[in-house]
């Protein structure tokens, strides 16, 4: 059975195009996997806490000489890695807020991003000293933006700090493959208009098509070549 691991990031709830997506997402995997497994965690609704000078300090300190203290100031943490490690496909919705990721959303992958949790860190390694332990996963982001764009050669290409940003996480310190990343974004929702509504409508079908896509190449023997990015 497959583990979807759904963060939600938009503050909004009922109006939020990327909890729509991520619904569609969902709806469309279960038409080839009606018994998936969703793990819900909602960072829009409750916002995981800012790193802090205790839990950074816990985190470099090796698990056996951590105090109570120090355990207390990773517990969140550990929730967040527990959820991350259990799942097969990461299914973000995420807003673009202010032309990057929402603080929300930063806050949670400080939270998952830690060394000999989710990565090691070896200077023997060089200049990349930073190595993944998470391995096997994909990632899936489901965005929506009131502007419009921001695809190369648009009026706006270079503006959206969002993706690029979520696709150095992923590759650089979640072991995620380049090929592993899926990405869907809905449009000028700020204009409300004819624009807004197509582009809405085909985000919202396409999220329902890759849901069912990658489930369905998830049962076939070599979903890489059977699931174009
Ligand atoms: C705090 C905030 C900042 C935003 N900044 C941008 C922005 O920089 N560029 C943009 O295109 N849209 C921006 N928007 C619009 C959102 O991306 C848009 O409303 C999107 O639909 C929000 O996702 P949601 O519908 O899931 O809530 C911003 C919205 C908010 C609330």
């Amino acid at each position: 059975m497959t583990v979807l691991l759904r963060v939600d990031a938009s503050a909004r709830l009922d109006r939020s195009i990327t909890r729509q997506m991520a619904d569609r997402f969902i709806d469309g995997w279960r038409t080839s996997e009606p018994d998936v497994q969703i793990v819900p965690r909602d960072v829009g609704l409750r916002p995981p806490s800012i790193v802090s000078e205790a839990s950074i300090r816990a985190g470099f300190t090796p698990t056996e000489k951590r105090s109570q203290e120090m355990n207390d100031a990773l517990a969140e943490s550990m929730t967040l890695i527990d959820e991350l490690r259990q799942a097969d496909v990461l299914v973000l919705g995420v807003p673009l807020y202010n032309y990057g990721l929402p603080a929300s959303l930063k806050a949670w992958i400080d939270q998952i991003v830690r060394p000999g949790e989710t990565f090691s860190f070896d200077l023997k390694r060089g200049d990349f000293p930073i190595q993944s332990t998470l391995s096997g996963k994909s990632l899936v982001v489901l965005s929506s933006r009131g502007e419009f764009g921001f695809e190369p050669g648009g009026i706006r290409d270079g503006w959206n700090h969002m993706n690029p940003h979520l696709r150095t996480i992923a590759t650089r310190l979640l072991g995620i493959a380049a090929n592993d990343i899926y990405e869907i974004a809905s449009e000028y929702q700020e204009f409300d208009d004819e624009r807004h509504h197509r582009s809405r409508e085909q985000a919202l079908h396409d999220a329902a098509e890759l849901g069912s896509r990658l489930a369905a190449a998830r049962r076939a023997p070599c979903r890489n070549e059977e699931v174009p990015a």
